[in-house]
């Protein structure tokens, strides 16, 4: 069998930074005999080459930390070296003293959930005093939004539009983390979706290559600020290289078939933001990329990863993943497995023994070369080197007297930046007749059953924040009225009636089960919620997603509410009080009859620990919603994919001209219920006068869009202003159009700005047939708008 899984064909000269080439010809030729080609269909292709990213690790001029690490692998056994490759968790099999033993004997590189000082610090005084050479443990764990404060899921953060935002939840939750004894965490998770079928949707920042790269780049930004080697910074490992988000139907860890050209123009760019930004770190994926699995696709670790983008930090595998080859059918046993995955350029196994077991036998035998071993544990020395623990194996232990009596008080935690954050991620999708913001008097219902779940509106991974700290909605309301209205409650249904779910969710979680059901008949719980209605003057119901229903393993067939809650509003629409739902989920949702039947609607993610002041901030006018999607909202599961940027056809749908042969479905409406960057303010604006400085321009030059945004209505708000950019004729078919810039503007009512963009070579440039970044001369159309489908639009003319 030939495990060589890169591409000879396209293994040539890498292509020179984005080419200029013109739309007819030469290049259209050059991309079609590209496309023939059969490493091209394969998907193991070279990809665009970019001036190399900013290095991951601290320049090293004078060579002294090459000198370091070389000469502490000269002294290395083979078990020393295989003992770097481990990453093992604290758990059941490997408890706390094991692991001390394991770090005593020089056998392992590092835990992850291992997460308070006091744990971590024997364990490193084991590490550096008790085993033979001595080196440090490194401790990793999955800080993805917030370590002991839960900020809002990734998919919130990025409705946020603002990249300050996001480099804030990653400071703050780099401070706590180190404040525990992290030195690493398994996070940015980049992975683009445009399946909100797909459970982990709600990790992800969205459907969009340019906001989901600049969220990368904060976030990187946030958790290693200056560098990774400082006490108050970790080192970030993004995640999951690559393509994760895209698995087949959405079903988890289901496998990825990708043309080459989706992943350099779609898929790809985040992972390669956040490398660029400097990650020190990459977790390899899961999932396989046609037919190769990530953990053991030389051509994604080895070719793209490392020669293409230059990436000099450390792989990680996922949980499992290198023993899970032999279940890919790619490995015939763990030996196998092993040497495949060391081949490909995964540095640390996690959480499996195969390494441990595999590895000095493939090196006896020399199926294994020590330089390829040397390679794996070079990197991972490298890390720990970039992370500090050379220098101060306790750089983030503090010292004992200092450790907080209880680790979980509440004292620890970052309120004030978590309610600010949590407020710029909501999205306001309905506000009729301004239902909202609502007035602190009178009689208010609260019904719904996440109403006073301080577990789900946490969110997943949520690492070690803590329920019953959490505040609820519930409780952000009572806060927000304080006496001045009356507020009444019933939970109204259950989230889900349907008990196999219920089962399933509590399964994932078999440790400690989430989901608990309030045994009364649903009709019981409505009848009560509908009593409590009609003595109110408005009902806010609280409906959505338990947090366990976006999250890994959890793949949905149907998006809608669920149906016992869809019931539950059905009998609140029908007392006739003005109705305001909230809804609490991590992925897109088909809310056709939600958006026509609710006075207002909030889309509030789950929103963190202080998710239900900032919701009640919102709905008390406190705080002026400014959040746009940045994902799809399709009408219903049938429509999946919906996202903005797709692909030109021959035979589109046009609205208001409905033809037989138009790519469509017959039985509902075209396109996203809510698209792409929509979002409304309590305020009204208008974008207007669009002005291109331009109306032709040359190779080289670049031109400026402008535009007027006014705040129209009564109060101070803010907008986002966004940028498309659409190629309508190219050697290949483009998307629709691309978003290539934002800028959010807050603005008191009356006021007017202008608003400018640069357009160059970096907006028009797109991969090309070949996989070269090019920049083809012709016509593109520029548009900004408050949101991607209503737009203004101008054109010029590439020379
Ligand atoms: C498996 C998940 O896929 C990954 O995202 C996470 O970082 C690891 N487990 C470690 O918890």
């Amino acid at each position: 069998m030939d495990h060589s899984n890169a591409a000879p064909a396209l293994d040539g000269p890498e292509a020179t930074p984005c080419q200029d080439e013109t739309k007819s010809g030469l290049s259209r030729r050059q991309a079609l005999s590209a496309m023939a080609s059969a490493a091209f269909v394969a998907g193991m292709a070279a990809g665009p080459a970019a001036a190399r990213p900013r290095r991951a690790r601290a320049a090293d001029p004078a060579g002294k930390k090459k000198a370091f690490i070389e000469g502490l692998i000269a002294r290395m056994t083979v078990d020393e070296k295989v003992g770097q490759l481990r990453l093992i968790s604290i758990g059941p099999e490997m408890p706390h003293a094991r692991l001390m033993d394991e770090a005593a004997a020089g056998r392992i590189a590092g835990s992850f959930n291992t997460v308070v000082r006091r744990d971590n610090r024997p364990l490193q005084e084991a590490a550096v005093t008790r085993s033979r050479l001595k080196i440090p443990l490194f401790f990793a764990y999955d800080v993805v939004h917030g370590h002991r404060t839960a900020f809002p899921i990734p998919l919130g953060l990025a409705a946020s539009f603002d990249m300050a935002v996001i480099e804030r939840m990653a400071r703050v939750s780099a401070i706590e983390a180190c404040n525990d004894g992290v030195d690493m965490t398994f996070a940015p998770m980049v992975d683009i979706s445009h399946d909100p079928r797909w459970g982990r949707t709600s990790e992800g920042f969205g459907e969009d290559p340019h906001l989901v790269s600049a969220c990368a780049r904060a976030a990187v930004r946030g958790f290693q600020g200056s560098s990774p080697d400082r006490p108050d910074t970790i080192m970030a490992a993004v995640k999951h290289f690559a393509l994760y988000g895209a698995v087949e139907g959405g079903r988890d860890y289901n496998t990825v078939d990708m043309s080459p050209l989706r992943m350099h123009q779609v898929y790809l760019p985040p992972y390669r933001a956040a490398i660029e930004a400097g990650a020190g770190g990459v977790m390899v994926a899961l999932n396989s990329i046609n037919g190769v699995p990530a953990s053991s696709n030389t051509w994604l670790l080895q070719h793209l990863l490392r020669r293409q983008w230059g990436f000099e930090g450390v792989t990680v595998s996922d949980h499992g993943a290198i023993t899970e080859l032999t279940r890919h059918g790619v490995a015939r046993d763990n030996r196998e497995a092993a040497k495949l995955a060391i081949r490909a350029g995964i540095d640390l196994s996690m959480a499996d023994q195969v390494y441990l077991a595999e590895v000095p036998g493939l090196i006896a035998s020399g199926e294994i070369r020590m330089a390829e071993l040397d390679a794996r544990v070079r990197e991972v020395l490298g890390a720990k080197y970039d992370m500090g623990l050379f220098a101060d194996p306790f750089l983030r232990m503090g010292k004992p007297e200092d450790d907080p009596a209880d680790v979980r008080s509440s004292d620890r935690l970052h309120r004030e930046p978590a309610r600010e954050i949590a407020r710029d991620t909501i999205v306001l999708l309905e506000n009729r007749n301004q239902t909202l913001p609502l007035k602190r008097e009178g009689t208010i219902a609260l019904v719904g059953p996440l109403a006073d779940s301080g577990l789900d509106i946490l969110g997943s991974w949520s690492a070690q924040a803590v329920a019953g700290q959490a505040v609820t909605i519930k409780a952000g309301i009572e806060k927000a009225i304080e006496g001045k209205a009356k507020l009444l409650t019933a939970r109204g249904a259950n989230v889900l009636d349907d008990q196999k779910t219920v089962d399933y969710l509590n399964f994932l979680n078999w440790d400690n089960p989430e989901v608990i059901q309030d045994p009364r008949p649903i009709e019981a719980m409505i009848a009560e919620a509908v009593a409590v209605a009609g003595q109110a003057d408005v009902v806010i119901a609280v409906v959505g997603e338990l947090r366990g229903m976006s999250h890994e393993a959890s793949s949905r067939v149907t998006i809608e509410i669920p149906g016992s809650q869809r019931r539950l509003l059905q009998a609140l629409k029908a007392t006739g009080k003005p109705l305001v739902v909230v809804l609490m989920n991590g992925r897109p949702l088909a809310i056709g009859w939600e958006k026509e039947n609710a006075d207002a609607l909030l889309e509030s993610w789950h929103a963190g620990t202080e998710g239900g002041n900032a919701i009640a901030d919102i709905l008390f006018g406190d705080h002026n919603p400014a959040a746009k999607l940045p994902i799809s909202f399709p009408r219903s599961a049938g429509q999946i994919p919906t996202y903005y940027n797709a692909l030109r056809i021959g035979r589109p749908f046009t609205p208001g001209k409905p033809g037989n042969y138009t790519s469509q479905y017959f039985e509902e409406e075209q396109g996203a219920l809510y698209p792409f960057g929509y979002g409304l303010s309590f305020s009204s604006f208008t974008l207007t006068g669009l002005k291109l400085s331009a109306s032709r321009i040359t190779r080289g030059q670049s031109l400026t869009a402008e535009a007027t945004l006014t705040n129209t209505g009564r109060y101070e708000g803010a907008n986002v202003v966004q940028l498309y950019i659409a190629d309508p004729y190219a050697s290949i078919a483009r998307p629709i159009k691309e978003l290539k810039g934002f800028q959010k503007l807050t603005l008191k009512p009356g006021e007017s700005r202008v608003v400018r963009f640069e357009i160059g070579p970096e907006q028009l440039k797109f991969v090309n047939g070949a996989l070269k970044e090019v920049v083809e001369s012709g016509q593109f159309n520029v548009q900004l708008g408050l949101d991607s489908r209503d737009v203004l639009e101008e054109s010029f003319e590439l020379a």
